[in-house]
């Protein structure tokens, strides 16, 4: 039986985003931004203030969009001749990135003297603002005063990030990179179905040292373990990710404690346990370790070499153990006989709610084929990439986890 989800909501596909730019010197950002909601999916119409169309024209938003660009209330081209209302209906959000002081100033006073702060004012839709300004403008105490009553108005003030800025100086004031304001409006539009939960979860394979240079380890890419951390963190939860070693860079709000070897990340994991809610393994963890690891590099010679091995520690079985043990999610990638050896290990480990996979369909690669099993049987999904198993994933445990 194929689960009947809500929308997966890992795109902004069919969202239309009002992006609104003003005159910052970080507006070539918004180029950018411009181009990877488009990659989301998301249907991007631009605002410019007049300072804004002085450091990127209206034709490079247009090229990047798809769209017209507005800059003016004035501009007959809108079909009812009303551009500073009509822009925002329909609108999914605005968002106005890079936001200068200037402009927030405005906001906050409710002034209506251009096309972008008259459709911030007649909107019906959520309202986000990314500030971008020298340190100074942002820790001014009239900034401040209007950043904060733009929160009292419900406006999302994403940022600003602290460090090198365009004048030269550095502190706070940088604006949010594209991606991680993509990645806030993907979290905005996600519904917190896990708000007010730790969520602990592993990724990534170990690694076993042999001597100073050399391991065992697998083939595991972490990418399942960092898209159901990412999924996690945009349903609202707090989320600490034990990663082995991995080529990826952590997720935006997750806290992440790198962890080499199994029993290193079995030390991190139980350090990180105290007060979770959900601990899902996702890790590859290698079964076995080489019983001692040479001090100084082993020097070839034409002998045979024997490797002697003992078991690790085997995480989920010791989590799913304690007397108040969080709901536990395993993982189960198998050559062949997947239902019989995924349901035996989530019988074995007494866990609530295990994925399976076939190791052809998954490891490394960007899409998977999973299967969920849990008490009321298996729940096949469809091939997808990663961050929609992910958001499924989360989706179902989040209807399993037991109200508090
Ligand atoms: C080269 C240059 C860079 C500027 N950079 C910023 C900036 O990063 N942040 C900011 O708040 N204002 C900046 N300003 C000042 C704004 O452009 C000015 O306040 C303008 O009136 C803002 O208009 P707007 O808010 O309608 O876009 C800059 C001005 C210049 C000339």
């Amino acid at each position: 039986m194929m689960e009947d989800y809500t929308v997966v909501i890992d795109s902004l596909h069919g969202r239309k985003i009002v992006l609104g730019v003003t005159g910052g010197i970080a507006a070539y950002k918004a180029a950018e931004l411009t181009r990877v909601l488009g990659r989301v999916g998301a249907d991007v119409h631009v605002a410019l203030t007049e300072a804004g169309a002085r450091f990127v024209s209206a034709l490079t938003f247009q090229a990047l969009s798809g769209n017209r660009v507005w800059t003016s209330p004035w501009d007959e081209r809108m079909e009812n001749g009303m551009p500073h209302i009509a822009l925002g209906r329909g609108a999914d959000a605005m968002l106005v990135a890079p936001a200068t002081a200037d402009f927030i100033a405005r906001l906050a006073n409710g002034l209506a003297d251009d096309l972008l702060a008259t459709l911030c004012l007649a909107r019906d839709c959520p309202l986000l603002v990314a500030p971008a300004m020298n340190r100074q403008m942002w820790e001014h105490p009239a900034t401040q005063r209007n950043v904060a009553t733009l929160r009292g108005d419900g406006v999302m003030v994403l940022g600003p990030d602290e460090g090198e800025q365009a004048c030269g100086e550095s502190g706070p004031g940088r604006m949010l990179a594209p991606e991680a304001l993509c990645e806030a409006l993907l979290a905005f539009f996600t519904p917190k179905q896990l708000a007010g939960r730790k969520v602990v979860l592993t990724a990534g394979p170990t690694f076993e040292a042999i001597d100073p240079v050399r391991g065992i380890t697998n083939a595991s890419s972490g990418k399942m373990g960092y898209a159901i951390a990412t999924a996690c963190a945009r349903a609202g939860a707090d989320v600490a990710l034990v990663s082995g070693p991995v080529a990826l860079p952590a997720p935006a709000g997750v806290r992440r404690v790198e962890a080499a070897s199994a029993s290193r990340m079995r030390d991190e994991v139980f350090a990180a346990l105290p007060g979770a809610d959900v601990f899902i393994a996702v890790a590859a963890v290698a079964d076995y370790r080489p019983v001692e690891t040479a001090a100084h590099k082993l020097k070839k010679s034409g002998a045979v070499m024997r490797l002697e091995l003992i078991p690790n520690p085997d995480i989920l079985a010791e989590v799913a153990a304690l007397p108040d043990a969080p709901f536990c999610v395993g993982f189960a990638a198998e050559s062949h006989d997947l239902d019989a050896y995924a349901e035996g290990k989530r019988r074995a480990k007494r866990l609530p709610m295990l994925v399976g996979n076939l190791l052809a369909d998954g490891l490394g690669g960007d899409d998977n084929t999973v299967v969920i099993y849990d008490d009321e049987g298996r729940h096949p999904l469809p091939r997808a990439p990663k961050a929609v198993i992910a958001r499924q994933i989360v989706e179902h445990l989040a209807r399993l986890l037991p109200a508090r």
